[in-house]
C-alpha cells in the first residue's frame, strides 16, 4: 500500500477553501429528487444533470472531489469525455459510493446494517481503473428511547472498517460515514451521546482492522436536535457540541472531517460549518461533503430545461462559494444577499 499517495489524496480532499460534492444518489434517490421538479428519471436526464454540475465553470475553486454513483462513473459528457476525466482535468478528484445500502439488521427491530462487502476487492480494483481515488460507505443510526443498540453500533463499525481496509489496499481513500439520523423528537444531548458511541465504536474497529488514520476521512452528521424536538438548538450550540463530541472520539491523525448535510437547509449547513471553523484551530480540517445542501438550489433552477443550465450553474457556484467561505469561518449571512 502506498501511504504517501493515500495521505496526499486525503489532504487534497480537505484543501483550504474546498470541499466535496456528493453526487452519488442511487437510482431511487435521484428519482425522488427529479420527481420533486417533475423531471423523468431517464439515463439521459441523469447524465445531463450531472454534466451540468461537473462542467460548471470555475467550480474547482471550491470543489476538491465529487462522489459518483456506479452509473455516473461510467457516463460521459456530450463530447464523449468520461466524467472521471472531465473532473480530473479540472484538478477535482473522482470518488465512488461503494456500499449497496442499509438493510434491516437481523434480530434488531428498526435498526439497519449497511451491505456491500462481498466482491468489494474486485469492484474497488475496477473503480480505481476508472479513475476513482476515494470512496464512500454510509451507515445509518436511528434514535429512539431504545435504540441504537450496542449490536447495531458494532455491526456497522465492523462493516465500515472492513470496507476501509479494502479501500486502502486498493489505493483508494475511504470516507467512513456513520450517520446518526435527525428523524425523531430526541434532544441534542441524546444526539451527542449517540454520535459519540457510533464514532468510538468505529475508530476502535478501524484500528483493529489496521486502517491508517492518516489516509481516511470521516463523514459525520453534525450534533443536532431531532427534527421533532420541542426546542431546536441554535447554530452556535450545534457547533460547540459537535466539536466537543469529536474531540472525544476522533483521533488527531485523521486529516479531515467532511460533514453531510442530512436534511438541514442549505444556509443552515453553511452557517453551522462556519461556526465550527470560527471555533478553531482544530486537530483536523473541518469541511463539507454535501449532497442536498449543494444541489437543492441547482435542481430548483434547472427543472430539466436546457435553457436553465447557465442559471443553475450560477446557483451551484454560489452555494459552493458560500461553503468555501465557511471553511475558514469567513462566511456571513450578508454574502447570501450580495449574490
Ligand atoms: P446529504 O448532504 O444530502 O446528507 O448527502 C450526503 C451524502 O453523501 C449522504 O450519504
Amino acid at each position: 500500500m502506498d501511504l504517501d499517495t493515500l495521505r496526499a489524496n486525503a489532504q487534497a480532499l480537505v484543501a483550504p477553501g474546498k470541499g466535496i460534492l456528493a453526487a452519488d444518489e442511487s437510482g431511487g434517490t435521484i428519482k425522488k429528487r427529479f420527481d420533486a421538479i417533475k423531471v423523468e428519471s431517464t439515463e439521459e436526464n441523469r447524465r445531463a444533470y450531472r454534466e451540468l454540475l461537473f462542467s460548471t465553470p470555475g467550480i474547482s475553486d471550491h470543489v476538491s472531489g465529487v462522489i459518483l454513483f456506479d452509473e455516473t462513473i461510467r457516463q460521459s459528457d456530450r463530447d464523449g469525455t468520461p466524467f472521471p476525466k472531465l473532473l480530473a482535468d479540472q484538478g477535482i478528484i473522482p470518488g465512488i459510493k461503494v456500499d449497496t445500502g442499509a438493510k434491516p439488521l437481523a434480530g434488531a427491530d428498526g435498526e439497519t446494517v449497511t451491505e456491500g462487502l462481498d466482491g468489494l476487492r474486485e469492484r474497488l480494483e475496477e473503480y480505481h481503473a476508472l479513475g476513482a481515488r476515494f470512496a464512500k460507505w454510509r451507515a445509518t443510526y436511528t434514535i429512539t428511547d431504545e435504540i441504537p443498540s450496542r449490536y447495531c453500533y458494532e455491526a456497522n463499525a465492523h462493516a465500515l472498517a472492513r470496507y476501509a481496509a479494502l479501500c486502502q489496499e486498493a489505493g483508494i481513500v475511504p470516507i467512513v460515514e456513520p450517520e446518526v439520523l435527525m428523524e425523531g423528537s430526541h434532544s441534542i444531548e441524546r444526539a451527542s451521546d449517540v454520535t459519540a458511541e457510533a464514532q468510538a465504536a468505529l475508530f476502535q474497529e478501524l484500528h483493529r482492522n489496521r486502517v491508517l488514520f492518516e489516509g481516511v476521512l470521516l463523514k459525520p452528521n453534525m450534533v443536532l436536535s431531532g427534527y421533532d424536538a420541542k426546542s431546536q438548538a441554535a447554530d452556535e450550540e450545534v457547533a460547540q457540541r459537535t466539536i466537543r463530541c469529536f474531540r472525544w472520539t476522533v483521533p488527531a491523525a485523521v486529516p479531515g472531517i467532511v460533514f453531510l448535510s442530512g436534511g438541514q437547509t442549505d444556509e443552515q449547513a453553511t452557517s453551522r460549518l462556519n461556526e465550527m471553523n470560527m471555533l478553531g484551530p482544530h486537530p483536523w480540517e473541518l469541511s463539507f461533503s454535501y449532497g442536498r445542501a449543494l444541489q437543492a438550489p441547482v435542481l430548483k433552477v434547472w427543472k430539466g430545461d436546457a435553457a436553465n443550465v447557465a442559471a443553475a450553474q450560477a446557483a451551484f457556484t454560489h452555494r459552493a462559494r458560500m461553503n468555501g467561505a465557511a471553511r475558514d469561518g469567513s462566511y456571513t449571512a450578508a454574502m447570501e444577499k450580495a449574490a
